[in-house]
């Protein structure tokens, strides 16, 4: 079959390799791509929804899976299933559970699942308000969708205020599409762990756990990023995975039934593991970057089944199986990013092997590939266990190069203790 897979960035370079991992799979497109994952996969840049419609016809795509969740807010999904084309991604309604913080922390409160308390706001003086009733450090969140960006971990009074400034004045800091609202919360303490679903609309099976590093700095310092790294699997977090799914993902997705929005898709949920037990700090309505680096070379089942039994809804009936490996990813970053960075530095690769090698953002001049983004690349490497999947990912990495290259050394070595 021919797959077209929708994003620019290294889980979707992931979600190229799994697909190509399948016997079932004839051709593989990424829209739009870049020049890392087109030196092995074709890419096509598609303008809007109706140019990815006429090309899945006119190619005769079967299967599309859309990476971002910008594509999916904006309906990609929807308008895709409208004219029958199989797509893996949750319907725009479902995925509010990621677009709008107040939509999912409602659901949440009405489903009983734990997540940390919340006031949501609605002007800068609410928000003010509302920052009143908890004590630091406290947690403002932009209510759609923010890059990343939209969260802020306030340790004052003073941050807190700033936060709050710069959300509804929609400044730089938070990008995000749909500032007129802030959800203020608890600040929970614990570690982070996530858990992906698949998940058919009615039943669910969720796959191994992974750890996203989220500071740009070692030891968890500095400012948040994308992502700087993650882990799979977490052996840590298996004692509290019948939890999760019985006090989170079942009644989550019941009550997304219940509201007239069922979740089709791949569920992420951003999990604290606190001292009452796992709460929820955010769902998202896609796989992790750089998670999915690491997730997806660990999943043994055809990926192409676990699409397939998603969109039919057949999910339950499907055989998920994980090899029993460790995979690391590191993500080699322009220095200077989440801030203001340098780019356009040729990237040279001394190996010939590339399965670990994970493009974002790279662009091609006349001397071949060179940086071009915050996070260029996510290199992963695989082992029996955590300590050689670190040395295996550390060891690719100094076979790249690139000038302004930037990525941390602790990646996997955190401490997971309460
Ligand atoms: P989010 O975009 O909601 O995942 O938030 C980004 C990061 O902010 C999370 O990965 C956490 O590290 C942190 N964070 C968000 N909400 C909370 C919270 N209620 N308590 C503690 N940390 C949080
Ligand atoms: N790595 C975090 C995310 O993809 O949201």
């Amino acid at each position: 079959m021919n797959i077209l897979i929708v994003g620019s960035g290294g889980r979707e370079h992931a979600v190229a390799k799994s697909f190509a991992r399948s016997s079932k799979v004839k051709r593989i497109i990424v829209c739009p791509g870049n020049a890392g994952i087109a030196k092995q996969y074709e890419c096509v840049s598609l303008s809007d929804h109706l140019s990815i419609l006429q090309f899945c016809h006119a190619e005769d795509v079967h299967m599309v899976f859309i990476g971002p969740e910008q594509a999916i807010a904006e309906g990609l999904s929807d308008y895709l299933a409208k004219s029958g084309i199989a797509v893996v991604a949750p319907s725009k309604q479902a995925a509010q559970l990621e677009c709008s913080k107040m939509f999912a922390k409602d659901l949440m409160i009405r489903a009983g699942i734990p997540t940390a308390k919340y006031i949501k706001a609605f002007s800068k003086e609410e928000a003010l308000k509302a920052v009143s009733h908890f004590s630091y450090p406290v947690v403002i969140k932009a209510d759609g969708l923010a890059a990343g960006k939209g969260v802020c971990v306030a340790q004052d009074s003073c941050e807190a205020a700033t936060a709050i400034d710069m959300l509804f004045a929609h400044n730089d800091g938070y990008e995000s599409s749909n500032a007129s609202g802030a959800v203020i919360e608890e600040f929970l303490s614990g570690w982070e762990v996530s858990l992906f679903a698949f998940c058919d609309g009615e039943g669910y099976q969720t796959s191994l756990f992974a750890q996203d590093h989220k500071q740009i700095f070692d030891h968890d310092l500095g400012p948040n990023t994308g992502g700087m790294g993650a882990v799979c699997p977490v052996p840590k977090a298996e004692k509290y995975r019948s939890e999760i799914e019985a006090t989170i993902i079942s009644p989550i997705l019941q009550a997304m039934r219940e509201n007239g929005t069922p979740y089709k898709g791949i569920l992420y949920c951003g999990l604290m593991i606190t001292k009452d037990g796992p709460k929820v700090i955010e769902f998202n309505c896609r796989l992790g970057d750089p998670e999915a680096e690491v997730l997806l070379p660990l999943i043994e089942t055809d990926f192409v089944d676990i699409c397939s039994a998603m969109i039919s809804g057949n999910i339950l009936e499907l055989d998920l199986r994980f090899s029993t490996n460790t995979a690391v990813g590191v993500v080699m970053a322009s220095k200077g990013y989440p801030g203001k960075y340098e780019k356009g530095y040729p990237i040279s690769i001394r190996r010939t092997n590339t399965e670990g090698i994970y493009f974002s953002g790279v662009a091609e001049n006349e001397s071949g590939l060179v940086s071009a983004g915050g996070r260029v690349m996510c290199i992963v490497g695989v082992g029996n266990d955590l300590t050689s999947a670190r040395v295996n990912a550390y060891a690719n990495i100094s076979d790249i190069h690139f000038d302004n290259a930037y990525y941390r050394t602790d990646i996997g070595l955190r401490s997971n203790d309460l």
